[in-house]
């Protein structure tokens, strides 16, 4: 046992009481009513990006769609993975993992927002992950070391989160290096079109080749941003 346990008998005698508190010790420095209270409201925002991503991967429509489409799954797979951890710590601290859908969008810190283009659908999403990851910045330096868990969960969480926000970053720049506009719409791709008659196969292969030219052009500025376009 490490020289700085002092008293190991007073510890046995502590970890003795209330054991059906499970993990929650004594010790426990932070309020665990709280704690429970503010990952409810995390559990909320990540089932709302959940839902936002898998609107988005459905409707994905245009040129850059497919590219675009498997990128929302994944992101709403990792958002999925989020709430599960975040579940499973608030049943952890003897909490129970509020899903009911009446208030998730008022618990939420992001937003549920459609879009209507497959830009603004990017916009909506980088939108909500910088919302996220600031929050999830002001959690961490809450939970500081009066829970340590709780506080590395999230950190591991918010890591994502920066990843998914510079992932759209760079599709922000592919649906047009300039504006951000997309191009307009493939036929082929069209959820709700989709006839591939000869006509159809024509002009993607035409907006393929045009939006290839674009993105072309300023590849040498970021290299992210070059392997992105090297996918498309
Ligand atoms: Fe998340
Ligand atoms: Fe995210």
């Amino acid at each position: 046992m490490p020289s700085f346990v002092t008293d190991v008998e007073e510890i046995r005698k502590r970890a003795a009481q209330k054991i059906e508190d499970g993990a929650v010790t004594n010790t426990y420095q932070g309020d665990v009513e709280q704690t429970i209270s503010i990952l409810n409201d995390a559990l909320a925002t990540e089932i709302v990006c959940v839902l936002r991503y898998m609107h988005h991967y459905f409707m994905a429509t245009g040129v850059h769609a497919m590219a675009v489409r498997d990128e929302f799954k994944e992101h709403a797979d990792a958002e999925r993975e989020h709430a599960d951890k975040i579940a499973e710590r608030i049943q952890q601290l003897g909490g129970k993992p509020d899903f009911n859908p009446a208030s998730l969008v008022q618990r939420s810190a992001s937003q549920y927002a459609e879009g209507k283009s497959l830009s603004d659908m990017i916009k909506e999403d980088l939108i909500a992950e910088r919302i996220v990851i600031e929050v999830y910045q002001q959690m961490i330096r809450h939970f500081a070391d009066h829970d340590p868990t709780t506080r590395v969960m999230i950190e591991g969480i918010l890591s994502d989160e920066e990843e998914h926000a510079s992932d759209l970053s760079d599709l922000l720049f592919i649906t047009d290096p300039r504006s951000g506009e997309t191009e307009g719409e493939d036929p082929g791709t069209h959820p709700l079109d989709m006839r591939s008659d000869e006509r159809s196969r024509q002009q993607r292969g035409a907006q393929q080749s045009k939006a290839r030219e674009n993105t072309g052009v300023s590849k040498g500025n970021n290299r992210n941003r070059k392997k992105r376009a090297a996918k498309i």
